[in-house]
C-alpha cells in the first residue's frame, strides 16, 4: 500500500518547540513508522512492543523475516525491560559507551522473543547518543526497535534523502536532523554467552572494549555465529552499481592502463578513495584517508555514484587501522572482490558489458 511520506526538519541538537514531534510521536502510538537519524546512521523506528509496528519494519524494509532488530531505548533501566544483566557487564559497558555506536546482545527478557527478537532467546539493544533519537524515545514514552532505514541490502542512509530514495511511499515520516557524524553502524557485541564477540565492527573497537572490560574480546563470527547473528547471512550494503576494491599495487603499477580500458569500453564507471583523482569526465567521490572521516562519507559516495546513473565503482580502500577494520567489513560486503591487477579488470568487464 502507498502512503505519503512527509518529511519533518528538526534541529540537530534536539532542541525545537515540539510540534515537529508532537505529530511523530502519535503515529508511533498508533503503531505507525518514524525514520530518524542516530549517531551512526539513520533508523527506522516504532514501538518495540507492538507487534504490528515491528511487522510493519519488516515490510517497509523488505527484509528476511529471520533479522532480528535493535531495539533502542533511553538508559540502562529501560535497557534491563528488554535484556538480561546476571553479571554486570552491561552496566559496565553502559557506563563506559551509552549513549553511543555500541550495541549489546543480551539474553532476552521472554517479551521480545517473539518480536524483535524473531524467535531467537537473546536481544540486541542500543542507547543512540543523538539527541533528536533520544527526544523521540523520551517522548514517546516507549523503546524503538530500528533497522538502518534503507531498502534491504542497500547502503545504509547516513542523510534523510537516502531514506527519501529508498523509503518514500512506504512510510508516514522522516525526520531530517542532517547528516550522520559517525556514517557506518554500531558495533555489535554479544556478551549473551560466556564470552565476549563482536558481531559487527564499528567506532567502538577491541581496544576500547578490552579496556573497560579487562577480559578478551573475540573479534569477527564463530561459525555458528551465523546463526547468532543471522544478519550476516545477507547481502548488505550494496549500491545499484557494481563495487570493485583496488589493491594497492593496482593503483601503484596500472592505473593508468586500467583507466585507459575503461574508456575505450565506454563503461560509465566512478571513483571513490583519496589516492587518485581519474580526471574531471570520471563522476567520483573523493574522501579522506584518515578512516574516520573516511567513514562519515562513505555510503553517501555510493548513493551520489548510484545517482550519477554509474555502472561499475571503483573503491580505494582507507587504511586498516581503528576505524579502517570496521570500513572493510563494510567495503568486502559491499562489493564483488578486489583487483589484484589489470588483467583481472579486464576478466571482470566481458560480463559487465554483456549484462547491459
Ligand atoms: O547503528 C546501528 O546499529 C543502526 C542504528 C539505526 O541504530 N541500526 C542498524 O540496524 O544497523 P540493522 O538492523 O541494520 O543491523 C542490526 C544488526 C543486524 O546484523 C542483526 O542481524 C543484528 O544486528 N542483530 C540484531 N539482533 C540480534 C541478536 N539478537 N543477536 C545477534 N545479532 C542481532
Ligand atoms: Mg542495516
Amino acid at each position: 500500500m502507498k502512503v505519503e511520506t512527509r518529511v519533518i526538519s528538526v534541529a540537530a541538537d534536539g532542541t525545537g518547540s515540539g510540534n515537529e514531534y508532537r505529530q511523530v510521536v502519535a503515529c508511533l502510538g498508533h503503531g505507525g513508522l518514524v525514520a530518524f537519524p542516530s549517531e551512526t546512521v539513520y533508523g527506522l523506528g516504532g514501538d518495540a512492543c507492538n507487534p504490528g509496528a515491528v511487522a510493519a519494519i519488516f515490510a517497509a524494509k523488505g527484509r528476511p523475516a529471520d533479522n532480528p532488530l535493535i531495539v533502542h531505548v533511553k538508559d540502562l533501566a529501560q535497557a534491563l525491560e528488554f535484556g538480561k544483566d546476571p553479571d554486570g557487564r552491561l552496566a559496565i559497558l553502559a557506563k563506559a559507551f551509552w549513549p553511543g555506536p555500541l550495541t549489546v546482545v543480551l539474553q532476552a527478557q521472554p517479551k521480545c522473543r517473539e518480536t524483535v527478537s524473531r524467535g531467537l532467546d537473546t536481544v540486541a539493544i542500543r542507547v543512540p547518543a543523538h539527541p533528536v533519537a533520544l527526544r523521540l524515545i523520551r517522548e514517546s514514552g516507549f523503546a524503538l526497535a530500528a533497522p538502518s532505514a534503507n531498502l534491504s541490502g542497500r547502503p545504509s542512509p547516513t542523510r534523510a534523502d537516502h531514506v527519501w530514495t529508498d523509503l518514500s511511499g512506504r512510510i508516514p515520516f522522516i525526520l531530517d536532523g542532517g547528516p550522520c557524524e559517525v556514517g557506518i553502524e554500531s558495533t555489535v557485541l554479544d556478551i549473551s554467552a560466556g564470552e565476549t564477540r563482536i558481531l559487527r565492527p564499528g567506532k567502538i573497537d577491541v581496544v576500547g572494549l578490552q579496556r573497560v572490560l579487562h577480559e578478551p574480546v573475540i573479534r569477527g563470527e564463530a561459525v555458528e555465529g551465523l546463526v547468532r547473528s543471522p544478519g550476516t547471512r545477507y547481502r548488505h550494503y550494496r549500491p545499484q552499481a557494481r563495487v570493485l576494491i583496488l589493491e594497492f599495487s593496482v593503483l601503484a603499477n596500472d592505473w593508468r592502463e586500467m583507466v585507459a580500458a575503461l574508456h575505450e569500453r565506454g563503461l560509465n564507471w566512478g571513483y571513490v578513495g583519496w589516492r587518485k583523482r581519474p580526471g574531471e569526465a570520471v563522476p567520483s567521490v573523493w574522501l579522506p584517508a584518515e578512516p574516520v572521516a573516511y567513514a562519515k562519507g562513505f555510503y553517501q559516495a555510493l548513493r551520489v555514484l548510484d545517482g550519477q546513473g554509474v555502472e561499475l565503482i571503483l573503491i580505494d580502500g582507507p587504511p586498516i587501522a581503528g576505524m579502517g577494520m570496521a570500513l572493510w567489513d563494510r567495503l568486502n560486503k559491499a562489493a564483488d572482490g578486489q583487483l589484484a591487477d589489470f588483467e583481472s579488470l579486464v576478466a571482470r568487464l566481458t560480463p559487465i558489458t554483456s549484462d547491459s
